[in-house]
């Protein structure tokens, strides 16, 4: 699993250039834009929200779980409807910023969640979350099949019969190369390179392969509902992303020079945050990744 140093590398260091970038309180995730380019981001991120509340079937009165909550958007979302949400997050500067507004989040590894935590709950979401659970040693270790079938153990605990959970998460897809073959130093367009990029840029971590592997280790606890790829989708997410990100500003320009000296000292920061590539979408485009939405019901 990624450790807390490993999501803090990953998203407390950059929780202020992406709060400057996309907002204070944004989803770090792909948005549901169902193939129509023309709304928002910010349309497409609520249009995603409602579709998982919707299908959860939280409303007023009903209870959810956020598994990694990251700065809290989804669990916005559920207090505005009249439910009440709990989250979890490993990075420290999400949970005080989720905190500050008032929302029920909790520094916490959603690998250890049970009943005793937090008691029981209507449904459980886990959007984007999903991809850190696993670390590339763990894989090595031949323990990936385990780690998800014990979070899937662990979630239906919480759920009554039917209760239902969502997972959003990026899979491997079907020109996913072998581990070995990953390589920072292969030549900068090839696959081997892209997917050395992503392992540089969340160290910790490893996908499934392909929304298979997340069905058959749910499947002892869960039945899948459903299933939709968000690839598409989460390639014009990254490309609204990253106009953002470039658009200046004043106080991101002072952010960028708080950073030079890591930039000096360090290659993994340098690839992970300043190579220029944008990885994610090469390798959703190279179907080297895939994204999917998931809802499970329990058995
Ligand atoms: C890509 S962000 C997604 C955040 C949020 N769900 C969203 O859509 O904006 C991934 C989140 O997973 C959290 N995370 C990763 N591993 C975790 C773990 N083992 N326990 C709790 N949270 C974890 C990170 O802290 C981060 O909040």
């Amino acid at each position: 699993m990624a450790s807390q140093k490993e999501m803090d590398f990953t998203y407390s260091l950059i929780d202020k250039m992406f709060r400057l970038s996309i907002g204070e309180f944004a989803d770090y995730s792909g948005a549901m834009y169902d193939g129509d380019f023309s709304l928002s981001l910010e349309e497409a991120q609520h249009r995603k929200h409602e579709y998982i509340t919707r299908n959860l079937g939280i409303g007023p009165g009903t209870r959810m779980l956020d598994l990694s909550c990251g700065w809290g958007p989804l669990l916005t979302h559920v207090r505005d409807i009249g439910a009440t949400g709990v989250g979890l997050t490993l990075s420290a500067g999400q949970a005080a910023a989720c905190q500050s507004r008032g929302l029920d989040v909790h520094l916490r590894d959603c690998r250890t969640i049970d009943r005793d935590a937090f008691g029981g709950f209507d449904a459980v979401a886990s959007v984007g979350g999903f991809e850190h659970f696993c670390s590339i040693e763990d894989y090595r270790a031949g323990k990936q099949d385990a780690i998800y079938q014990d979070l899937f153990r662990r979630v239906a605990t919480l759920l009554p019969e039917k209760g239902r959970f969502f997972l959003q998460t990026m899979v491997f897809g079907e020109n996913m190369l072998p581990v070995d073959q990953l390589d920072v130093n292969a030549p900068r367009d090839s696959d081997a390179f892209m997917l050395g990029l992503m392992t540089k840029q969340f160290p910790g971590s490893w996908l499934p392969y392909g929304k298979e592997q997340a069905e058959r280790t749910a499947e002892p606890y869960f039945r899948l509902v459903s299933a939709s790829s968000g690839r598409l989708d989460y390639i014009e997410t990254i490309r609204q992303w990253r106009k953002r990100f470039a658009a200046p500003s004043f106080r991101k320009t002072l952010l960028k020079l708080s950073l030079v000296p890591r930039y000096l000292l360090s290659r993994d920061f340098r690839l992970a945050f300043a190579s220029g590539v944008s990885s994610n979408t090469a390798c959703f485009e190279r179907k080297l990744m895939d994204h999917y939405r998931l809802v499970f019901e329990k058995r």
